[in-house]
């Protein structure tokens, strides 16, 4: 897991703002709050997450998923409502049961990335990077994950965005540009 300096950029300023008389190098890893996760927890729940999105082994990715997610989690992501056909705005998922039970009837995913975590108190964003989507051909599709942790430590709001005009090229949909007009893809 590659982890980039803007985290502990952003860290320090929180503590920064945080005027606790005594500042604790033990703080860093809430933002000086007890309130707050830890950036450690936040990557185990990342990796057990992997574990659920890749779900090479299924009996492992639903463990893996039960332990991470809330009962009544709520995903929301236009990338997946245009994948669908659905309205924008349209909730993605309602709870952890069809969300576990979706993801694992899909084909695998053989390799899951992290490029990037920044981590805010019961929040993060996770960038990730996806391998072996579809037959191609497209290497890789690229996105976020913006996730939220309750009191439980349980995840129960995901925001994904992701690249899914390769996503819909790598499942087999034709993307064509048009030919004329003001948006006519610039001829070679
Ligand atoms: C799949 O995961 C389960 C639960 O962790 C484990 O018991 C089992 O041995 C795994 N199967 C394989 C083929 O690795
Ligand atoms: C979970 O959500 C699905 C819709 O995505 C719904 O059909 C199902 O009834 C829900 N199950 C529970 C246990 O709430």
């Amino acid at each position: 897991m590659q982890i980039f300096a803007t985290v502990a950029t952003f860290a320090l300023a929180a503590c920064g703002v945080a005027a606790s008389p005594t500042p604790s190098w033990g703080n860093w890893g809430n933002s000086g709050n007890p309130n707050c996760v830890s950036r450690s927890y936040i990557e185990g729940l990342i990796a057990q997450e992997i574990v659920f999105l890749q779900h090479k082994n299924v009996t492992a990715a639903v463990a893996a998923g039960n332990a991470i997610f809330d009962a009544n989690i709520a995903e929301y992501g236009d990338s997946i409502n245009s994948l669908r056909g659905a309205p924008l705005g349209t909730q993605v998922e309602f709870n952890a049961t069809s969300y576990i039970a979706e993801t694992t009837s899909t084909p695998p995913i053989p390799q899951i990335d992290t490029l990037s975590l920044t981590v805010d108190c019961n929040q993060y964003v996770w960038q990730w990077r996806f391998y072996g989507i579809g037959p191609g051909p497209n290497p890789y599709i690229q996105g976020i994950t913006l996730g939220k942790i309750n009191a439980a430590g349980k995840i129960y709001y995901q925001y994904v965005e992701f690249n899914s005009l390769a996503w819909a090229e790598n499942s087999g949909y034709k993307v064509t540009p048009p030919t004329s007009g003001p948006y006519a893809a610039p001829s070679a």
